[in-house]
């Protein structure tokens, strides 16, 4: 009898962590249900609403999307800005103002385009090129990864990762690229 209980116990565990990317949130979840395709979907066009500027209460979206306890990893953004780079990784925005204020004070990015999205029972992976930023001259193409949980009936984003091609970002910004054999970009 014992071992019967603890055999199930056992199998439900496993189960539980089977289960993860199917109906059933892994713990760290949190409760709730996983999220569904629509869901994630419809969490990332408000994300890019704001991101974008497309909508037109982006502040207030952001107040609702961005979990409270938000943080931004991204060495791609750290090297972009000439700091430090920390693994594997970094911290771009420790806190959820910091992003928003962030986000909202640089000029609108535009010409977002969605390569892919990827969506899991608390996670969103969002491939995307970006062909308006600053002088529109390089594409730049890069993925977040999304952590999400509920606050109540709100999807939100706890934990954002980020990766992009920082080589062509900085250059549509004004950045200046040395290559070891010399050449270097923009052309003088
Ligand atoms: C130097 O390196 C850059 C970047 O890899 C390349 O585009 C360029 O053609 C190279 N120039 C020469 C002269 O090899």
């Amino acid at each position: 009898m014992k071992i019967t209980i603890l055999t199930t116990a056992l199998a439900m565990l496993c189960t539980a962590s089977a289960a993860a990317t199917n109906n059933n949130p892994p713990p760290s979840y949190g409760g709730g249900k996983c999220v569904s395709q629509q869901e994630g979907q419809n969490f990332l066009q408000k994300f890019i609403g704001v991101l974008g500027r497309t909508d037109p209460n982006y502040a207030a979206t952001a107040q609702k999307i961005i979990a409270d306890d938000f943080v931004e990893y991204s060495n791609s953004i750290l090297s972009l800005q000439g700091l430090p780079l920390s693994a594997p990784l970094g911290i771009a925005a420790p806190f959820k103002d910091a992003w928003i204020q962030g986000v909202t004070q640089a000029p609108a990015f535009s010409g977002i385009k969605t390569l892919e999205v990827i969506v899991t029972c608390d996670r969103i992976v969002w491939y995307w090129v970006f062909t308006g930023i600053g002088s529109a001259k390089h594409p730049a193409a890069g993925f977040n990864l999304f952590h999400l949980k509920r606050k109540g009936p709100q999807l939100q984003v706890e934990k954002l990762f980020l990766e992009f091609d920082s080589i062509a970002w900085g250059l549509d910004t004004g950045i200046q690229v040395t290559y070891p054999n010399g050449t270097v970009l923009p052309p003088k």
